[in-house]
């Protein structure tokens, strides 16, 4: 199962100028050379080509952005699936985090898939209780299918189950997003059942909801740790997750989950520390494909 890399470097989900960079910074870092040094042997795909953003207008201010959104998500979709039909596995970098309403639709197309979505946010908002109207605080719900909006209706995942769905990490909820997950069946883990339980016992429930079909999609955005360990993202938020939590979640996921697709999301370098995290997306990426300290 060859490694397939497919860079996406889009910021139109998000407010913020710089996560377009995010596929640069993350190369940068040599992923390429970490993988080949744990004896994968990864193939990569290039970018897709993004229009830029400079001078465009938002158009609607409850989800900004909204075509180009969907231009890209429907033609990463497609990259998606045919990297998965050919037997490859995809490591999608983005780019912000609407880019997960495109892989996830590539990746559960004819498949059962589950979904370990690590985050400091639920990513769960709609058109009407969003407070930015980021299309990146959507993409969870929309893929889900949720909600009243007809404009987002093409970002459903059809054949995504929620009750497979696991979101970790979670510390930032606008309150109509509280309420969303709270009637979801979602399995929604805080930093609160973290602070409590730990980090590996925490995913190891999340891997449980999340397996029992053909394999799980791992979404992981950078802000969910811990600021300081990796400055450079878009919506940073105090309390995360550190360093070796981080390692240990991944690692986890890689001997317990069979991942079938992964992405890495929200590494801003403009706001970064010597590219500090692009370099944290690659070990943790490393993590998630099986690398071993021993
Ligand atoms: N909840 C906020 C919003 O809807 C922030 C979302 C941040 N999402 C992200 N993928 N970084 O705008
Ligand atoms: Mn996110
Ligand atoms: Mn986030
Ligand atoms: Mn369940």
């Amino acid at each position: 199962e060859p490694v397939r890399i497919l860079g996406v470097p889009t910021d139109y989900g998000a407010s913020r100028r710089g996560v377009d960079m995010g596929p640069s910074a993350i190369r940068y870092a040599e992923l390429g050379a970490a993988l080949r040094a744990m004896g994968l042997e990864p193939t990569d795909a290039g970018d897709l080509s993004v229009p830029r953003a400079e001078g465009r207008d938002p158009g609607r201010a409850d989800a900004k952005y909204l075509p180009v959104v969907e231009s890209v998500c429907t033609r990463l979709a497609d990259r998606v699936r045919e990297t998965l039909s050919a037997g490859g596995t995809p490591l999608v970098l983005g780019g912000d985090h609407s880019i997960a309403i495109g892989s996830l639709a590539g990746a559960t197309h004819d498949a059962d898939v589950g979904v370990l979505w690590f985050d400091a946010h639920g990513d769960f908002n709609t058109p009407t209780t969003t407070p930015s109207g980021n299309v990146h605080g959507m993409a969870l719900a929309a893929a889900l299918g949720r909600g009243e909006f007809g404009e987002l209706d093409w970002a459903r995942a059809p054949g995504l189950d929620p009750s497979r769905v696991a979101l970790v990490g979670v510390r930032d909820l606008d309150a109509g997003e509280q309420a969303a997950l709270r009637g979801s069946d979602v399995h929604a883990y805080t930093m609160s059942d973290i602070d409590d339980r730990g980090v590996t016992a925490v995913v190891a429930d999340a891997v449980d909801a999340a397996s029992g079909g053909d394999g799980v999609h791992v979404s992981l955005d950078l802000d969910w740790l811990e600021p300081t360990e990796a400055p450079g993202v878009g919506t940073p938020v105090r309390g995360g997750v550190t360093y070796r939590e981080a390692h240990a979640a991944l690692e986890r996921v890689a001997t317990d989950a069979t991942v079938r697709s992964l992405e890495l999301v929200e590494v801003n370098p403009i706001l970064d520390d010597h590219n500090a995290t692009g370099e944290l997306a690659v070990e943790l990426a490393a993590s998630a494909l099986g690398k071993r300290i021993l």
